[in-house]
């Protein structure tokens, strides 16, 4: 069993943005610019944007917090948008999800200018994706195809299984995955909470990829030998035994399904820095479209 480790790798993209980074001042250029647009103060939102802001430092991008308060009106934010997309200085921005109930997140992100959605989210952008086409790739999906790559899994000819059919993960890996490309290749089936008898999906599968947010819910009987498996839930589980008052667990039965995969991405530590460091890249990307 190989863990595949999304922090180790995640720290080798961010230091090799930061080399090109560092070119870009020495050539005299503007460095590249994120900002983050987050309502209300979700906890698990917060660390997550926070942590996307402090990276930007680490790794020489100007950054840019945006916190407005949950009462924020839909007609504010929408206002807020269109600042970004007309303000030169900023070459990507996110605006975090979740956002407040009272506020069409749809409506949002079809106003996010598609050069500038480094998240990926927009149909603009979405629909490239879909179609092959040079465009930023979400950063969970991308994080997930950048592990494959790096650890040289093998994907090609390979059954994927899918659970979770999420605008942000599930239906866009699912794409990407049965591209043609490397990784790429696989026999994708998708799997969501109308699928009868996923089990017996799962135990056909070469490679598992989770994301449904339901806690340890992956059993070892659910898996065949040598599987390989990316699990992206991220789950917030109540305990006071621990400083923060919880525990990070993923979708996965870790200590019982490891045993039986060949390659398994730890939580923390696995999807989730990967997440941020395609982020960056996007931005950086983002920087180098408006250059050309
Ligand atoms: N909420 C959960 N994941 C994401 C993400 O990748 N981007 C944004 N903007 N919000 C999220």
């Amino acid at each position: 069993m190989e863990i595949l480790d999304g922090k180790k790798i995640s720290n080798q993209i961010k230091e090799e943005i930061t080399v090109e980074v560092a070119q870009m001042k020495e050539r005299g250029e503007k460095v590249p610019h994120l900002a983050a647009v987050l309502v209300g103060n979700d906890g698990a939102s917060l660390t997550y944007v926070g942590s996307k802001v402090r990276s930007c430092k680490k790794i020489g991008f100007e950054s840019t917090l945006i916190h407005l308060p949950e009462e924020t009106t839909e007609e504010d934010l929408l206002k807020q948008v269109h600042q970004l997309n007309n303000d030169p200085a900023i070459d990507g921005y996110i605006v975090q999800l979740p956002l407040p109930k009272h506020i069409d997140e749809e409506k949002v992100l079809m106003a996010v200018d598609p050069d500038k959605d480094v998240d990926g989210f927009h149909p603009t952008n979405f629909g490239k994706m879909a179609l092959d086409m040079e465009t930023f790739i979400s950063a969970t999906p991308f994080g997930i195809m950048e592990l494959l790559k790096r650890y040289n899994v093998d994907t090609e000819g390979k059954h994927t299984v899918v659970i979770g059919r999420s605008h942000i993960v599930g239906r866009p890996i699912s794409i990407l995955m049965s591209q043609k490309g490397k990784p790429g290749n696989s026999t994708v089936t998708l799997a969501h909470s109308r699928t009868k008898n996923l089990k017996e999906l799962t135990l056909q599968a070469d490679i598992v990829i989770s994301a449904l947010g339901v806690p340890r819910f992956l059993k070892a009987d659910m898996v065949k030998e040598g599987v390989t498996i990316i699990d992206v839930g991220i789950t917030r589980v109540a305990d006071d035994t621990k400083e923060k008052g919880y525990y990070i667990t993923g979708d996965v039965d870790f200590d019982y399904v490891s045993k039986k995969a060949s390659f398994i991405t730890p939580v923390p530590g696995g999807v989730g820095p990967m997440t941020i460091a395609m982020l960056l890249k996007n931005t950086l990307l983002a920087r180098e479209r408006h250059n050309n």
